[in-house]
């Protein structure tokens, strides 16, 4: 339906039908906060919701942008590919063709047009999701040959070194590899995952999204001052003849917490035993432990907050309402934190009260009202040519 429409509308402003039609999902990330770039574990889940990408071929080396959620068009020219102070969104555009560019594809030009359902600066990867609709598109559009995970790293370079935003790899991976009803588990250091089926019907429940309708922008956030954080962590413990942080037990960083600086312990403590966590919630997935999970969730958003320090009072309320909610097996916020979203697993028959009982607390606490919503895990990304289907 979404597909048909918006052939229509790419129709009515180039002339000609789409040739190929490209569309990528946001996430969810249900344990292993802030551990991507740590080299750690992961465990995210594509969402139903998506970024369309429907292009055809130009000639003249140029390349027309329509983007339908905002009634805005950009146009730019392959040669010269530049960041837009004006207009933030074509970056993540722009930054796609760069990248091709930059490896030495010559792509001749595109028209193209985008839309999608995934909430803004919500926490729920939706630059990810552009990126990787547009790449996956044009690999088909221009028969470019390139293997997923190679595209996965370009769509991250692209955020990276063009938009400027200090990514790890999570979001593009799950984007690409997601599956329905299942979670991603990544092992960021060698890139081996394995996907784990979410049994969520078997105790009638679901995730539900909660957007604190706080944003906070990636780049200009403290996301990348984590990261330097993290990276100072690291050196430390390469230092003390360490390779990777999964090398070290909370019991041996204690030992050394005398000689690190209490931020920077802090940092890792929170690296650390979130990787154990991600562990356990695959181990408890594996036999629908739910309550196992429940607890794990809850922990990572504590670390999250107290050693990680990226959660905010709007997030904290979510926690703290489903810790005393019986029907609620764990919140925690998701993504980057600073605002964005959080998550809960939710008991279904008890979705309408306890999403009640959260407006009310946002409302006394005086808070931007939540948007509060059910997600379904859906499907990785996807490209059509002329009617024919292949898994990007
Ligand atoms: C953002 C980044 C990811 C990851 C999370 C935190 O979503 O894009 O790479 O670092 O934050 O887990």
């Amino acid at each position: 339906m979404i597909e048909k429409s918006l052939r229509e509308i790419f129709e009515k402003i180039y002339e000609f039908p789409p040739e190929i039609i490209s569309s990528a999902p946001g996430r969810i990330n249900i344990i292993g906060e802030h551990t991507d770039y740590n080299l750690g574990y992961v465990l995210p889940a594509a969402i139903d919701m998506r970024i369309y990408f429907l292009a055809s071929k130009r000639e003249d080396g140029r390349v027309f942008v329509r983007a339908e959620n905002f009634q805005e068009e950009e146009d730019f020219i392959l040669k010269d590919i530049s960041i837009s102070q004006q207009k933030k969104w074509i970056n993540y555009i722009k930054g796609i063709f760069w990248v091709l560019e930059k490896e030495g594809f010559f792509l001749k030009g595109v028209n193209c047009l985008i839309w999608g359902n995934i909430p803004l600066e919500a926490g729920l990867s939706s630059s990810a999701a552009l990126e990787v609709s547009i790449i996956n598109g044009l690999d088909k559009l221009f028969h470019l040959h390139l293997e997923p995970e190679k595209k996965a790293f370009l769509a991250q370079k692209a955020e990276n070194d063009f938009v400027g935003v200090k990514c790890g790899l999570m979001d593009q991976f799950i984007s690409i590899f997601g599956q329905k009803n299942k979670a991603l588990y990544l092992d960021c250091e060698n890139l081996r995952f394995d996907l784990i089926p979410l049994h969520l019907e078997k105790e009638n429940l679901s995730f539900i999204v909660y957007d604190t309708r706080v944003r906070r922008r990636l780049s200009s956030s403290q996301y990348n001052q984590r990261r330097q954080e993290s990276a100072e962590a690291f050196a430390f413990l390469e230092g003390n003849g360490y390779r990777n942080f999964k090398e070290v037990g909370l019991e041996t960083l204690e030992k050394m917490r005398k000689r690190m600086k209490e931020v920077i312990f802090k940092r890792a403590k929170h690296v650390i035993s979130e990787n154990l966590r991600v562990k356990k919630a695959v181990e408890a997935l594996r036999v629908d432990n739910f309550l196992l999970l429940k607890e794990l969730l809850f922990l990572s958003h504590e670390s999250l907050r107290d050693d990680y320090e990226v959660s905010c009072p709007e997030l904290d309320l979510l926690y703290e309402t489903g810790k005393e909610f019986p029907g609620c097996l764990g919140a925690r916020l998701t993504g980057a934190g600073f605002g964005g979203s959080g998550i809960a697993m939710v008991r279904k028959p008890i979705i309408a009260v306890f999403k009640k009982k959260l407006l009310e607390m946002a409302e006394r606490k005086r808070f931007p009202q939540p948007e509060i919503y059910e997600i379904k895990v859906g499907d990785g990304a996807r490209v059509y040519s002329q009617a024919k289907e292949d898994k990007g």
